[in-house]
């Protein structure tokens, strides 16, 4: 099968090609993407050459490049990453998600709904989605795939808007999708914008470490490599029109687990005292509208498909330490912009 994975150059993205790459040789793979600041080629060096690899340059914004990907590759199935990711910048600028989120989305499902005519249920799309899109928690309860939707960002109501998209491409014209809304993830090859790559990035460079409002907002933590086997699995085995939460039952306070990244890397950096990495940590002005609590049943996913994760968070989190520690220069760069410039120049753009 050709399948198409929009924003492979991205965190999830990127960890999703690796694997999809190695797992399923019989597969070839086109990582369709525009390489904005948050997509690096770099991430995907040991397979760039792999025979069953491609990459495009394209953007969800211009049909036309979706429709040639789809022309030149003969695209049998998508599996669809490519976003704008993260809630703080959708505050300070919303318009690139409605651009990206919302109508990158529908450009996407309009030029499958084109090439796939003759039989639309014949090809999987597979639209990969958040537990934002299910507002916010008290102290008890969990997302359930019922949780009535309740998106508070301008980044939550982008993806619910898109998986709304989805759902009517299902029920209106007959497509074979399937959704999962998964939890937070965590792993090598994050942006370090969010939290976790944050706080271990500006702690190995003894930089102010920034917990918004008291830190006593909760999200529940995936390992990345788990969110790729529970893709892959409803992608193979999800039954076409549902939707599928996505989640490792592993709620944490952020305060507390920034504590817990500060001590693992006193210990690893042999550092104490007034050194200590704890220290770095500095309560700043809160997000606005900022979601308190997040938890995913996914019962579902583990009933239906069988579906569990495999990586305790203890695991994960010390190999995504170590990974970081392992790979600072990866950082610089992908910080620094110099391989946005690099591909630019490359891809003619
Ligand atoms: P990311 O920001 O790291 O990567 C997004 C990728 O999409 C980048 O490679 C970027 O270049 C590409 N992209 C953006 N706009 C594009 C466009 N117009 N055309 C083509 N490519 C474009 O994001 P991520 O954290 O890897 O998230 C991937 C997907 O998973 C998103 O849909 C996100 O909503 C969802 N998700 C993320 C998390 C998480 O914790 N990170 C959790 C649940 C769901
Ligand atoms: O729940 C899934 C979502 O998780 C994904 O859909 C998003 O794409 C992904 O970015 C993530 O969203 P969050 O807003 O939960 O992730 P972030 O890492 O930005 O923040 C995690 C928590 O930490 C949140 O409560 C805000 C807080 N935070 C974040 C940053 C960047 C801080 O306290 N300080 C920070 O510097």
């Amino acid at each position: 099968m050709n399948i198409l994975i929009t924003g492979g150059a991205g965190f999830i993205g990127s960890n999703l090609v690796l694997h999809w790459v190695k797992q399923h040789p019989e597969d070839t793979v086109i990582n369709f993407d525009c390489l904005t600041y948050a997509g690096n080629l770099i991430n995907l060096k040991e397979i760039e050459n792999a025979p069953n690899y491609h990459f495009v340059k394209g953007d969800l914004r211009n049909p036309q490049d979706i429709a040639s990907a789809f022309q030149k590759h003969e695209v049998e199935g998508v599996v669809h990453l490519a976003a704008e990711s993260h809630v703080d910048r959708s505050i300070a600028g919303p318009s690139a998600f409605i651009q990206t989120n919302i109508m990158g989305t529908f450009n996407l499902l309009e030029v499958a709904r084109d090439f796939w005519k003759e039989d639309l249920a014949a090809h999987r799309f597979h639209h990969v989605s958040t537990d934002e899109v299910y507002g916010s928690l008290g102290e008890t309860g969990m997302f359930s795939e019922t949780t009535p939707y309740a998106p508070n960002s301008p980044y939550s109501a982008s993806k619910a808007s898109s998986d709304h998209l989805v759902r009517a491409y299902h029920h209106t014209y007959g497509f074979n999708t399937t959704t999962s809304n998964c939890s937070n993830n965590y792993g090598p090859l994050h942006f370090p914008e969010k939290l976790i790559p944050l706080v271990i990035k500006n702690a190995i460079e003894r930089k102010p470490i920034p917990v918004y409002g008291d830190g006593s907002n909760v999200r529940d933590w995936l390992y990345v490599k788990d969110h790729c086997s529970a893709i892959d699995v409803i992608y193979h085995q999800g039954v076409s029109g549902e939707t599928y939460n996505v989640g490792g039952l592993n709620e944490w306070k952020n305060i507390d687990i920034v504590r817990t990244i500060c001590r693992h890397l006193d210990d690893v950096l042999q550092r104490s005292g007034d050194d200590s990495c704890l220290n770095l940590i500095t309560f700043v002005k809160d997000r606005p509208g900022h979601d308190q609590r997040y938890a995913i049943d996914a019962s579902k996913i583990q009933n239906d498909l069988n579906w569990n994760p495999q990586y305790t968070f203890e695991q994960g989190l010390h190999e995504t330490v170590d990974w970081y520690l392992d790979n600072q220069e990866w950082v610089r760069l992908v910080t620094s912009g110099e391989y946005q410039a690099y591909y630019a120049e490359q891809y003619g753009r």
